[in-house]
Formats: C-alpha cells, structure tokens, sequence
C-alpha cells in the first residue's frame, strides 16, 4: 500500500502489517493488549489482529470499522462480532476501548476531539478503560538544522490529509489526526476523563489510558 500525507512524501506499508500477529505488533500495542480486560469493543478494527488476539485469550470482543472491506476481512479471519458501524453511532458499553495504530487519527481534527472523547466516555462501564495510541509529531516539520517551520498561525501541526493507493487505485484522501501527549491530556481533562502516559513507543509515539 502507498501512502502519503499532506506533508510527506510517499511511503510503503506493506499490506502484511495489517496482519500482523502479537510477536510483530510495536510494544505499545502489545502493551495495550496485555492492560486489556472485561468486554471490549476494538475500533478501527481493520483486519481484526487486535480483536482476534484478545478473541484467543477468552475475552469478549466487538469490532467495528466504517470500511465494509475491512469488516469482510476481519470475519473471513474469525473475529466472532465484527460490524459495519461509525464509533459515533455505536451505543453498547465495554470495560475496555481499543483505538490502535494512532487511535486518535479517527479524531480527525482538533476541533472534533471532545465529541469523540464524550461519546467514547459514554461507551465505559463503570471501572472501564480506554487504550489509544498516537504520536508527536513535531519533528516532521524539522529541517536539516533542527529548526522547526511549524506555521503557529496555520491549524494545530497534527492535522494532516492522509493519501492512500494500492496498484494504482486512489482511496478518497481522509483527514488523519495525530495528537501529541499534552493536547490529548487538555481535551481529558474538559470532559473529566482521567489520563495516564501508559508508556512511550521507540519514535515519539505513546500509549495512553484514559478512565
Ligand atoms: C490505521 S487503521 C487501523 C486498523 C487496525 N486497528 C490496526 O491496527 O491494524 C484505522 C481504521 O479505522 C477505521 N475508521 C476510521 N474512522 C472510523 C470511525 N469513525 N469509526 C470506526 N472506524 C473508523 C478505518 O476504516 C481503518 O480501518
């Protein structure tokens, strides 16, 4: 898969990261899986590898995902409860939500952050818990000299379009969120949602969870 963003060039994810199984998963999401607990709704599920890990353990799972082909995926692959459905319309309540590889891109921009988080408190059982990753990613606007050309009258630096293609074919470009540490702990705190640093990843992402 190529991607890129409004300001990177293009990358290669390939598509077998997707599918992933515990051993190749980033620490921070080996983390995640190892503090989950109770009933738990994975969303964003794409592929199921979050859900069907935890699905193995003996724990209760529902993945959901706005994309139809992910969901076929994550079925033909044996997650048990996997359903086409918007996070902001699902109404069921969990011990633990899932939001991995940048959990807070579905946020997509700063302004939409408090709806996402009030709807996501909603979701929590009493003693429930939401895991979510993302990154800072100030250093990629550093140049060579380590100066940074963030434009500080410009939108916050995290909001970025996101530009997918596989063998040629274009996805519609989405808005993608990345939310550093300090900005996700502000938006916590407006809504009374406590937030923890569960731990930092190997390049300047984090896991962080919110109860
Ligand atoms: C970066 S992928 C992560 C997939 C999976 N969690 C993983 O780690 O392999 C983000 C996923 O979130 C889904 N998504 C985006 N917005 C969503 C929303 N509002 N509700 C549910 N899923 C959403 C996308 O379709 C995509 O499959």
């Amino acid at each position: 898969m190529v991607t890129s963003t409004s300001i990177s060039e293009e990358d290669e994810l390939p598509i077998s990261y997707l599918f992933r199984d515990f051993k190749d998963m980033p620490k921070l999401e080996q983390k995640a899986l190892k503090l989950a607990k109770g009933t738990v709704l994975d969303v964003g599920c794409g592929a199921g590898s979050h859900s069907l890990y935890l699905q193995n353990k003996g724990l209760s799972v529902k993945a959901i995902d706005i994309s139809a082909g992910a969901i076929a995926v994550a079925k033909n692959r044996g997650v048990k409860f996997a359903e086409l459905k918007d996070l902001l319309d699902e109404t069921e309540t969990f011990d633990t939500i899932l939001l991995l590889m940048n959990g807070t891109g579905i946020f997509q921009e700063l302004s939409e952050v408090s709806t996402y988080l009030k709807h996501l408190k909603s979701l929590l059982n009493p003693g429930g818990q939401i895991l979510i990753d993302s990154s800072d990613i100030k250093y990629m606007y550093e140049d060579e000299d380590g100066g940074l050309w963030i434009d500080t009258h410009a939108n916050y630096y995290g909001e970025l379009d996101y530009y997918l293609s596989y063998k040629g074919e274009e996805e519609t470009p989405m808005k993608w969120l990345y939310l550093d540490f300090d900005m996700l702990y502000k938006a916590c705190q407006t809504i009374e949602l406590s937030c923890d640093k569960v731990m930092d990843g190997d390049h300047f992402d984090y896991l962080a969870r919110l109860y």
